[in-house]
């Protein structure tokens, strides 16, 4: 095949690898430019194989010698791996390479990250540290030694013995190697232990290098031990090492590793501390290392049979982190969360050209498909077939999974046949989730007469990439109804939508009720219903559903803006008014109010346009989202120094929900006040913070205001030499900056000192930005979108990773004018055409010029 024709590889082609790994025997010999790997693999041929080529992975290797017991071999090598002549019989494999890993930066396979020697495998990484049938379903046992003067050498499993120069490590359960992992550099251990419930006593250490991230490692072991303590109590599993390490390492393409018993993780990922990590970064970080710790079983005791099956490992797993997030913190706050996410990321996804299902059927590069779609639609389609069997059939689902499938790489049809023994219930249709891309849209019609209310739903998927037609799915849409006077007259009740058009009928009602529909949001589709504003502050007053009582004042926010940006009307009176209200009543949750003062992103209000058959024009969308929040500013002016007093946290720093929230309400009243006040209050804020959440929060309101030079400056002065707070003051200066200001004010940051290409970090807290700034990404000059290319062209050649994933940038562009349509077109052939393009970036610009 030629080189530039890029292959892509197909789900139906799946064929197991015609050898058994028996064993395989690791040495590192360690040199930042020239590390030898050492392999020593035991084959088995299998007997049922119908194919037995014997191909292993490997690129950007050097080959230095390769043997088959014993004796010298000549394999035929490409720069996608080696084929040779192997035995009938069953044989060990020898190969010596040489790697570079100071050069690699690319951050896949062995890397250095400050000096730290790192690995990172999923997915495909293994094939650059040796030749290897890099591919989830061949799972094996690892002993790995480590060769170097690296005072700290680790890698998966158990310690073995160490001495001077070497350290051995031996993992007892077979794995595939993109679980491999392998850290070596100079690391101080935070140490903690946890005695699991069988009473098996585990070392528990979180690594970082030596210095001030010494002191952000206490949260992160707290987060482990409650996460280890969740995993038995709610699923009734259990860890299976004598050791659990965490390393935090500066450079990493993704958040965090689930590597066995040596998860790596992004260092903004697990290290925190008051004074430098906000509220929402505390709760994040508590997340990940839940969901790092839950894939021990889901993901890497239970794998994935090939990567099609990514969602299986992904969307279960965070699933779970969800459920753990919940229970640690506040459900519906969780749910509210996700849900902002699932529209912000997966919504467009899912409308675009990028659509595919959470299950793909083909991909070029897979690390293109870790998408909203496998990972956030992967976990609802789970929350779905939980609310369709139920809780204790769920468990019961899961318990047979673990007992059935332990040591397994496993597909979809596994996991819904578990379910189907489990529960009898047929999931054919439900599969359909599986396979289909494309968010339902779901319209809802009404009908009431003689106590008789009749619900008539009707589902829709619009056309997405080469799935011009959809099939109706089961849609379990929870339900209740309200009284005209707001009494909940029936309860919950999950209706389960299987044809294109159902209808649902309630008996003895004594008045034409309210509905509120999709309560908790029960399925990841669009609802449609004509319905009024006066209803929509009936059910932000009154439903018993706090999600949907969030969702009604969301609604009702959007209706109001839309009508701004399409007619130029004056913000909705009733609505100012029912907010106000809100916001004063003590009695609810103060991140509730937090979340319903928060408005909509102004990407939500351009997608809203979009889908209702409107172009989005960004700069008016601005304006209004401007106009709007100054009305209510104004509207809630004498009681905002009231609220603010009334809502600032006194007394030490706590990362707990319940001050979160309080700080989140905090930093909401703050915002309206500094556009009132002049900024007095956030600078007196500033100037007083201890913690960094409010720290954040009154620069972010001063700099939004043009107010916060001096303050930026001091955040520059005091923070210049934590490169993590640093991500946080490069990003708001873009994130803070008026539409005609942001493309400059993005590029003026990449000439500055502390611009670093090479760190992924430092690259999105610039471009993420850009391009989370929607009137500034999109404004009509076309600047940003140039810088944000001739970036992304810069990048591919170090990074090509990092670059593909934030090419999705683009992906919504068919939304907008001809003008700015033409503009992006324009940029994104230049990053088509850039000489050596990679495949991965190639893939993702070339789908989504293809729209
Ligand atoms: N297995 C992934 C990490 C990964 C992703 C490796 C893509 C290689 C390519 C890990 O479990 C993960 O999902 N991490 C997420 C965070 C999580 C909380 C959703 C991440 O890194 O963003
Ligand atoms: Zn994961």
């Amino acid at each position: 095949m030629a080189k530039d024709t890029p292959q892509t590889f197909y789900l139906k082609d799946y064929t197991p690898f015609g050898y058994d790994v028996e064993s395989v025997h690791l040495t590192f010999r360690l040199s930042p430019e020239t590390t030898r790997v050492l392999s020593k693999i035991r084959f088995a041929p299998k007997a049922d194989a119908a194919d037995k080529t014997f191909f292993l992975h490997g690129e950007d290797l050097q080959l230095i010698s390769a043997k088959i017991d014993g004796q010298e071999v000549a394999p035929e090598v490409t720069d996608k791996g080696l084929s040779c002549d192997v035995p009938g019989a069953p044989f060990t494999w020898e190969a010596e390479v040489e790697i570079n890993p100071a050069g690699n930066t690319a951050l896949e396979g062995l890397y250095m990250s400050n000096r730290m020697y790192c690995t990172q495998c999923e997915a495909e990484g293994f094939r650059k540290i040796t030749y290897y049938p890099d591919r989830p379903d061949v799972m094996s046992t690892f002993t790995v030694r480590i060769e170097g003067d690296e005072p700290v050498m680790l890698s998966n499993g158990n310690p073995m013995g160490h001495g001077e120069g070497w350290a051995e490590w031996h993992d007892p359960w077979p794995k595939p190697a993109y679980l491999f992992a392998l850290v070596a550099g100079d690391l101080v251990n935070h140490p903690g232990q946890f005695t699991t419930k069988s009473g098996k006593v585990v070392e528990l250490n979180i690594w970082v290098r030596p210095g001030p991230d010494e002191g952000k490692c206490a949260f992160g072991m707290e987060a482990l031990k409650k996460s280890m303590t969740w995993d038995e109590e709610v699923y009734g599993l259990e860890y299976d090492l004598e050791l659990f390490n965490i390393v935090a390492v500066d450079d990493f393409n993704m958040g965090a590793m689930e590597n066995k018993g040596l998860n790596i993780f992004n260092s903004s990922c697990v290290l925190a501390s008051p004074e430098t990590s906000t509220d929402a970064n505390f709760e994040r970080i508590e997340a990940i290392i839940a969901h790092e710790y839950f894939h021990n079983w889901t993901g890497n005791r239970i794998t994935c049979r090939d990567w099609f099956q990514l969602c299986l490992k992904e969307g279960l797993t965070v699933f779970r982190d969800a459920q753990f997030t919940s229970d640690m913190r506040s459900e519906p706050v969780k749910r509210i969360e996700d849900v902002i996410t699932l529209r912000a990321r997966q919504f467009p996804e899912d409308g675009g050209p990028l659509a595919h299902p959470p299950r793909p059927e083909e991909f070029q590069e897979i690390n293109n498909f870790y998408t909203a779609t496998v990972y956030e639609k992967g976990a609802e389609v789970i929350g779905m077939l939980k609310r369709l069997v139920g809780d204790e059939n769920y468990y019961k689902a899961l318990k047979l999974y673990f007992e059935r499938h332990d040591g397994q790489a496993c597909t979809i049809e596994d996991w819904l046949q578990v379910f189907e023994d489990a529960t009898g219930r047929d999931l054919q249709q439900f599969k359909l989730w599986y396979s289909q891309a494309g968010t339902p849209r779901v319209k809802v019609s009404e009908e009431y007469a003689d106590g008789t209310y009749t619900l008539t739903l009707e589902q829709s998927t619009p056309p997405t990439p080469g799935q011009p037609d959809k099939a109706p799915r089961v849609i379990p849409m929870a339900v209740g109804l309200l009284s005209p006077n707001g009494d909940e007259v029936r309860a919950t009740e999950v209706l389960e939508l299987t044809e294109a058009k159902q209808s649902f009928t309630f008996d003895g009602l004594a008045a034409k009720p309210v509905p509120s529909i999709l309560r908790e949001f029960s399925a990841p589709v669009i609802l449609e219903r004509d319905t009024t504003n006066a209803e929509r502050a009936f059910l932000l007053a009154h439903d018993t559903d706090p999600f949907n009582r969030w969702e009604a004042g969301n609604a009702l926010a959007k209706e109001v803006r839309l009508a701004m940006v399409l007619d130029g009307a004056a913000p909705d009176g009733a609505y100012l008014d029912a907010l106000e209200k809100l916001v004063r009543d003590d009695d609810q949750d103060p991140a509730f109010r937090a979340l319903v003062l928060s408005p909509p992103s102004q990407a939500d209000i351009a997608q809203t346009l979009f889908e209702r058959g409107y172009t989005p024009d960004p700069q008016k969308i601005y304006d209004a989202a401007e106009t709007f929040t100054q009305t209510l500013a104004q509207q809630l002016e004498t009681s905002l120094p009231r609220l603010y007093a009334a809502t600032t946290v006194e007394g030490p720093y706590a990362p707990d929900a319940d001050s979160a929230g309080k700080r989140a309400l905090n930093g909401r009243i703050l915002s309206l006040l500094t556009r009132l006040d002049g900024g007095e209050q956030a600078a007196r804020q500033y100037a007083a913070a201890d913690n960094m959440t409010q720290q954040y929060t009154a620069l972010a309101a001063l700099m939004k205001a043009e107010k916060g030079d001096a303050q930026s400056q001091a955040f520059f002065d005091q923070w210049n030499d934590d490169r993590l707070v640093m991500d946080k003051w490069f990003a708001l200066q873009i994130a803070c900056a008026a539409p005609q200001k942001t493309a400059a004010t993005a590029a003026a940051l990449t000439n500055h000192a502390l611009f670093d290409m090479k760190n992924p970090n430092r690259f999105r807290a610039v471009f993420g930005a850009l391009a989370g700034n929607h009137a500034g990404f999109h404004h009509a000059s076309g600047e940003a979108y140039a810088l944000l290319a001739e970036n992304l062209i810069a990048l591919d050649k170090l990074n090509p990773q990092t670059t593909a994933r934030m090419c999705a940038a683009f992906q919504t562009w068919k939304r907008y004018d001809a003008g700015r349509q033409s503009l992006i077109r324009a940029r994104m052939s230049r990053i088509a055409g850039a000489p050596g393009l990679s495949r991965d970036t190639n893939e993702m610009i070339t789908r989504i010029l293809d729209a």
